[in-house]
């Protein structure tokens, strides 16, 4: 495995069972994302997705393969593990936000770093808000603001520990174009000032233009689209 790899699926399944059907989701699907690379993902609805985010981040399990970030295999680890694996390394954005409702923004924001003992997570969580336009709402608890605030409010929570990966999923999916455009700058921001890993859910093809490369699931796998594919998509 090359040194730079920080993603590496190999032959990973995932399948349902339900009732007396299995539902096969991911079929034996490869990936393997350089640092510092920007990959989009897009596939139709139920493509499933966001079961293979779930799976690279270990907040689910794959029902065969191999998985391993950052040369860490996350087979055999213990979800204690995996959960630092994640806190550690991975900046996760997802579908639904999960802020803590009794938390204001800022609370919100600076809480990876107050679990993780460092010092100035108060300043530190104000400068994120101001990046995704949100500072004047740090004193704002979940229920008071809108969905787009509350999701701009989830990606300052992912990307305030500076993690090496981000996984995000429809990351712009609420947000007006000018909100979504902020917050993708700050993600490309990011990758080019800090060398951040991007991986991204999308169906915004200009977004996904803006990566390195565009990756369809279809029928359980990843094909790459050429440009051209990508013009005509
Ligand atoms: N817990 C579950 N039990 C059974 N089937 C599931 C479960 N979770 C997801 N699925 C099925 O797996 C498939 C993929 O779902 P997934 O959420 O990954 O799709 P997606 O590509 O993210 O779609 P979307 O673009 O709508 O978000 C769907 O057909 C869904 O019904
Ligand atoms: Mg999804």
């Amino acid at each position: 495995m090359p040194m730079s790899s920080i993603v590496e699926l190999k032959n990973l399944s995932k399948s349902y069972a339900l009732a007396s059907t299995e539902v096969s989701v991911l079929r034996q699907l490869d990936l393997s994302v350089q640092q510092q690379e920007r990959v989009a993902i897009i596939g139709p609805s139920g493509s499933g997705k966001t079961t293979l985010l779930l799976i690279l981040t270990g907040l689910d399990t794959a029902t065969e393969g191999h998985i391993s970030i950052g040369g860490e295999s996350l087979l055999g680890m213990s979800g204690d593990d995996r959960a630092d694996l994640r806190r550690e390394r991975i900046g996760i954005v997802f579908q639904s936000f999960h802020l803590i409702p009794s938390l204001t923004a800022r609370e919100n924001v600076a809480l990876p770093l107050e679990i993780a003992g460092l010092s100035n997570s108060r300043q530190r969580a104000m400068n994120m808000l101001e990046k995704v336009g949100l500072s004047d709402r740090h004193n704002h608890y979940p229920s008071q603001l809108s969905g787009g605030e509350q999701q701009r409010v989830a990606i300052a929570r992912a990307l305030i520990h500076e993690p090496e990966l981000i996984v995000a999923d429809e990351p712009t999916g609420n947000l007006d174009e000018q909100t979504g455009d902020l917050i993708m700058q700050l993600l490309f921001d990011l990758n080019r000032d800090s060398g951040t890993t991007l991986l991204l859910v999308t169906h915004d093809t200009e977004l996904a233009a803006r990566c390195d490369r565009t990756l369809k699931l279809q029928d359980g796998r990843l094909h790459s689209l050429d440009s051209s594919d990508k013009a005509t998509r």
